[in-house]
């Protein structure tokens, strides 16, 4: 895969088919209108609606109004079910997995925030996780770097020119995450347990992980540029499979022009 392939985000309002060798990250805007959020609203179960309504900040609560609906939206268009009833259940450390019959083809998903934008990841019978963040100035970037990352990527990270720091920085923070996000362990993984290549690069590679010595391995790692300072990352379980890069449309100021996917499931 190229640096161009990764940039290429097309916008789409249909599912594209899905096959075992393929990962989706769709790209979802996450600031709406309010009659939309209002709509949107009618998608999430009563505890996300609970959920929904902890959040201290309006636009807090919207867009995660929003990304909710749009991940039942777009994993009902993988699985067939309507969105409302799709269900998921939780591993110990909080990842969140469809309820679905075990056997092959069954739909993986992993999702991210930072913002007003979300990542979706979607796989078939493969772990994934993903992330997603802002750039903002790091005046403390080295300690944490320091405190949290592992020496092998402090020591990347140290042989970059003083302008390529923060990029470094970010790219080893997104990688490292998606990582856990794919074990599903959260933080309950030491951050300096493991090292991922932090060079801005499409050879990126898990250098070594005393979490489980065989990651090295089991897992690839995918570096994605959504926007201008905001990097992400996303890893997946195996190798062999490819990339598509999806996002949905900007969202319109009316729910009469909301696009067909989001329609047809209101
Ligand atoms: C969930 C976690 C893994 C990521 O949280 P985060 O960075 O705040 O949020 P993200 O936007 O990346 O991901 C949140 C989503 O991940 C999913 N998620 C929740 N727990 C998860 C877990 N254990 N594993 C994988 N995915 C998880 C959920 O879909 C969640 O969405 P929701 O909040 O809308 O329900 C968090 O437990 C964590 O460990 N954060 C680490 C933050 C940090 O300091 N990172 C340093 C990296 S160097």
């Amino acid at each position: 895969m190229t640096s161009s392939d990764v940039r290429r985000w097309r916008q789409s309002v249909t599912i594209p088919d899905l096959t075992d060798d393929a990962v989706h990250v769709w790209l979802i805007p996450l600031d709406a209108s309010q009659p939309i959020v209002d709509v949107l609203r009618s998608r999430l179960s009563s505890d996300e609606l609970e959920r929904a309504e902890r959040f201290v900040f309006p636009r807090h609560r919207s867009r995660f109004i929003v990304g909710r609906a749009c991940l039942r939206v777009l994993l009902g268009g993988y699985t067939g079910e309507s969105p409302e009833d799709l269900q998921f259940q939780y591993g110990p450390h909080g990842k969140p997995e469809l309820i679905a019959e075990s056997g092959e083809g069954r739909v993986r998903f992993n999702l991210a925030h930072s913002k007003n934008t979300a990542l979706l990841a979607v796989t078939l019978d493969r772990a994934i996780g993903i992330d997603i963040e802002h750039w903002r100035a790091m005046h403390d970037g080295r300690d944490i770097a320091t405190r949290f990352f592992a020496p092998a990527e402090i020591e990347q990270l140290n042989a970059l020119p003083a302008a390529q720091w923060e990029d470094g920085f970010f790219a080893c923070w997104t990688r490292k995450e998606a990582y856990i996000k794919a074990r599903g362990e959260g933080l309950a993984i030491p951050l300096n347990e493991f090292a991922i290549t932090t060079q801005p690069d499409n050879q990126i590679a898990i250098l070594q992980s005393q979490i489980d010595p065989s990651d090295r391995e089991r897992w690839s790692v995918r570096e994605l540029h959504v926007a201008p300072k905001c990097p992400g990352a996303v890893v997946v379980e195996g190798t062999g499979w490819s990339l598509r890069l999806l996002r949905l449309p900007d969202w319109p100021e009316r729910t009469a022009d909301l696009p067909q996917i989001i329609q047809r499931s209101l």
